[in-house]
């Protein structure tokens, strides 16, 4: 199972603006085509259930998407289109490896993204950095105790302002 992990951010790291979930607001058009693309190549998505109720995304044959929240019972799934789940970030991938996935995209906030990295399940990420700087907003990460080396593979400016796309493998993982 091979995990990516996708985020945009400010320059000094934060992934909203302020207390808005709009993220679209400030990020750039090159972002979302690049966005787009990467959730084209992923048979599964996982995003946090913040993010499911500001982008409400329309579920859609031959994609699964896993939403994370503490109150799965509230939400109506669609079968293999769209889940909520409230399991480990471990026992996701080993139970979707089972169902024969090979590959996940994780686009969910600071929480989510911090979980499934404290637990050695990310191989790659990718983060957009938007020109900007918010003096408050959401951080990319909150996990306290995360400490992990990357390795950049490349670096991209996708348009004139300067937004630039950095594309890292994880150096060191857990076994999983
Ligand atoms: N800039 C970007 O690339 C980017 C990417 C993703 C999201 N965002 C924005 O960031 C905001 C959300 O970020 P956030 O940092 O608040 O998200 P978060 O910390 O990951 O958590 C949001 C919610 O997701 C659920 N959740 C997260 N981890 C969970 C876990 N391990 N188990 C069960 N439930 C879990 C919880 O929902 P319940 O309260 O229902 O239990 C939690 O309140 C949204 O507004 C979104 O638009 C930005």
């Amino acid at each position: 199972m091979h995990i990516t992990l996708a985020y945009v951010a400010s320059v000094n790291g934060k992934i909203t603006k302020g207390d808005s979930p709009d993220v679209h607001v400030w990020s750039s058009t090159e972002d979302r085509e690049h966005f787009d693309k990467l959730r084209d190549e992923h048979d599964v998505i996982v995003i946090d259930r913040k993010t499911y109720e500001t982008v409400r995304p329309t579920p859609e044959a031959g994609k699964l998407r896993v939403v994370f929240t503490s109150t799965p019972e509230r939400f109506k799934e669609v079968p293999g289109q769209l889940e909520f789940v409230n399991e480990s970030p471990a026992g996701l991938v080993e139970r979707l490896s089972k169902e024969g996935f090979k590959n996940v995209l994780l686009a969910g906030g600071a929480r989510l993204s911090g979980s499934f990295l404290a637990a050695g399940l990310i191989d790659d990420i990718y983060v957009s950095i938007e020109p900007v700087l918010f003096g408050s907003g959401r951080p990319m990460i909150t996990e306290p105790s995360l400490d992990i080396s990357l390795q950049l593979q490349s670096l991209k400016q996708l348009n004139e302002k300067g937004t630039v796309l950095a594309y890292y493998k994880i150096l060191k993982l857990k076994s999983r």
